[in-house]
């Protein structure tokens, strides 16, 4: 029998459930747990880590896994190295959806970094106002930069107190529109975007606004994640798949 786990976290990972569970597969969607109210799935659901590959592993032969998809967010590569590690452990066929990187286009300044520590040395010493598109995960890296002003968009508000003295918290989950975030970036009087190469469009429309009102993007490089079989669209995925007739059966 097939039985699939859906690594998730993006937009495309729901759409894809949505197309497995209209297909009748026998599957498990999987979130990091990230944020405080994940968007339900039609999909059984689990939260949380699995402990590392050697836990993901278990895992798979626990739950009779047979086939895993690798939905998640380009730039959580820790957790695609714990399944290309697991599924070569546990002899289980892995494939990843992964949306292609966004590409500068004419009107566009954006300054390609390789990781955080660089865009914070991007970033100019004179005052200025900064969306920092980031997400919450690595904020303290901007400590080091405290003359400047951080907007922060954030899924759910901050329970903890922030690494830095002076920011503005927007609580928004996408995904956006160019309307809203031209409006956004104009009610703040933005100076500086920082954002992830994350692709897709759901994210997309900051880079659109900045565009639109003459700004520069400092856009992080995705993080290296080992060779895989790596498809751009669901559909590649779902043929990859055992035949949508087989599935679950
Ligand atoms: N994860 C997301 O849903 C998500 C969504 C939007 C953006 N991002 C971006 O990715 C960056 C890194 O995110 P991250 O820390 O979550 O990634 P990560 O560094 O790859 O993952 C760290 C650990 O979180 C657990 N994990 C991640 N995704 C999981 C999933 N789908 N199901 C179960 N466990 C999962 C795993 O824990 P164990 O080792 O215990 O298995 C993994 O080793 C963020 O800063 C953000 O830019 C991530």
């Amino acid at each position: 029998m097939t039985r699939i786990l859906l690594l998730g976290g993006t937009t495309e990972a729901s759409q894809l459930a949505r197309a497995l569970a209209e297909a009748g597969a026998e599957a498990i969607f999987s979130y990091a747990g990230r944020t405080a109210a994940p968007v339900a799935q039609p999909l059984p659901t689990r939260v949380g880590g699995f402990g590392g590959a050697a836990g993901l592993e278990a895992f798979l032969r626990d739950e009779g896994i047979t086939h895993v998809v690798d939905a998640t967010h380009p730039f959580a590569a820790g957790m695609s190295r714990n399944a290309a590690e697991a599924c070569d452990g546990a002899n289980v066929p892995l494939c990843a959806l992964e949306r292609a990187p966004w590409q500068a286009g004419p009107g566009d300044d954006w300054a390609h970094v390789p990781d955080i520590a660089s865009a914070v040395a991007a970033l100019p010493e004179a005052s200025a106002r900064v969306f920092l598109a980031i997400g919450k995960q690595t904020l303290d890296a901007f400590a080091a930069k405290p003359q400047h002003h951080y907007l922060l968009r954030l899924v759910d508000a901050p329970q903890a107190p922030l690494p830095l003295s002076d920011t503005a918290v927007e609580i928004a989950r996408g995904p956006f529109t160019l309307d809203g975030d031209l409006a956004l970036l104009q009610r703040h009087a933005i100076d500086l975007i920082v954002a992830k190469n994350a692709g897709g469009t759901g994210a997309r429309a900051k880079l659109d606004a900045a565009r639109a009102l003459g700004l520069r993007v400092i856009l992080i490089d995705r993080p290296e994640v080992r060779a895989r079989q790596v498809f751009a669209t669901m559909a590649e995925v779902m043929d990859w798949l055992p035949h949508p007739a087989r599935l679950g059966v």
